[in-house]
């Protein structure tokens, strides 16, 4: 059995105790291990996981999806306040400057912690390049091949490189995969290399079907067509079970609704998954 519960989702569930902000954070219990993917923006997430009697201080690791403020600025105020683990998990350029653009102004969308914290904290990083086992039956991918060329990375999105600012490629973006006997949970922070790149190559490093993937989407500023385009695909590679999060945006969930054939939900601050 692996639990997995939205302790940061940009939404308010029916526990209106909970605090909801822009930002994504899951906790994943399983029999083999505790982590934690993303951390969300702020130090909430923990006051969530207190007021859900979820301890942070017992975990195996820490999972970043990428390093955009609203998945991983959180985990500062986590470490401070004694998060137990001591381990990373980041992809590769995870602590090069990240920035919005508008033509004049760039607005840091950073982490907002640097190598020397982690080294005061006596944190170990571990990068992710390509495929790697955390724990049995949990795996994290990164590297995601761009293969479908109409999931484009809006231009505002730039991160800061000794060469100067150039576009964000998300090159630190990586997700988490949960392999069952016969098929693939996956689990997406915000999916800025396109959800088709991410889930297809998953599906083809893995050869299983992904049959549910749960988080943020980023289908925030797709057209009605790409949604459709996007949903189509997706259950071609198996997926029988959405779970949205976060940046999946009011409108491609409103249309993945309305296709029987696939499960949808929200999962909003609070809101538990129970895998067996
Ligand atoms: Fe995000």
């Amino acid at each position: 059995m692996i639990r997995i519960t939205a302790l940061m989702d940009n939404r308010s569930s029916e526990n209106k105790m909970l605090i909801n902000e822009h930002g994504l954070s899951y906790l994943i219990e399983s029999t083999t291990a505790r982590l934690l993917f993303d951390c969300g923006g702020s130090g909430h997430t923990l006051d969530n996981a207190h007021r859900l009697g979820l301890s942070l201080k017992d975990l195996d690791g820490v999972v970043l999806s990428h390093s955009h403020y609203d998945h991983a600025a959180g985990y500062r105020d986590l470490v401070e306040a004694g998060l137990g683990s001591t381990v990373l998990y980041t992809g590769p350029g995870f602590f090069e400057k990240k920035f919005a653009f508008d033509g004049v102004r760039y607005t840091d969308l950073s982490a907002g912690f640097d190598e020397s914290f982690l080294t005061e904290h006596g944190i170990t990083r571990e990068e992710t390049a390509g495929l790697k086992k955390i724990a049995d039956g949990i795996w994290l991918v990164s590297g995601f091949p761009r293969q479908y060329d109409f999931e484009t990375i809006p231009g505002r999105f730039v991160r800061q490189t000794a060469e100067g600012f150039m576009t964000d490629d998300f090159g630190d973006e990586q997700c988490i995969v949960l392999e069952q006997e016969d098929h693939l949970v996956v689990l997406v922070g915000c999916s800025h290399p396109g959800i088709l790149n991410m889930v297809s190559e998953v599906r083809r490093q893995f050869g299983k079907p992904v049959q549910a993937v749960y988080g943020g989407t980023h289908l925030v500023e797709a057209d009605h067509d790409r949604v459709e385009k996007t949903l189509a695909i997706l259950r071609s590679l198996g997926m029988e079970t959405c779970g949205f999060s976060h940046c999946s945006g009011d409108s491609a969930e409103e249309i993945a609704c309305g296709h029987t054939e696939i499960t949808t939900c929200h999962l909003a601050v609070g809101d538990s998954i129970f895998l067996s």
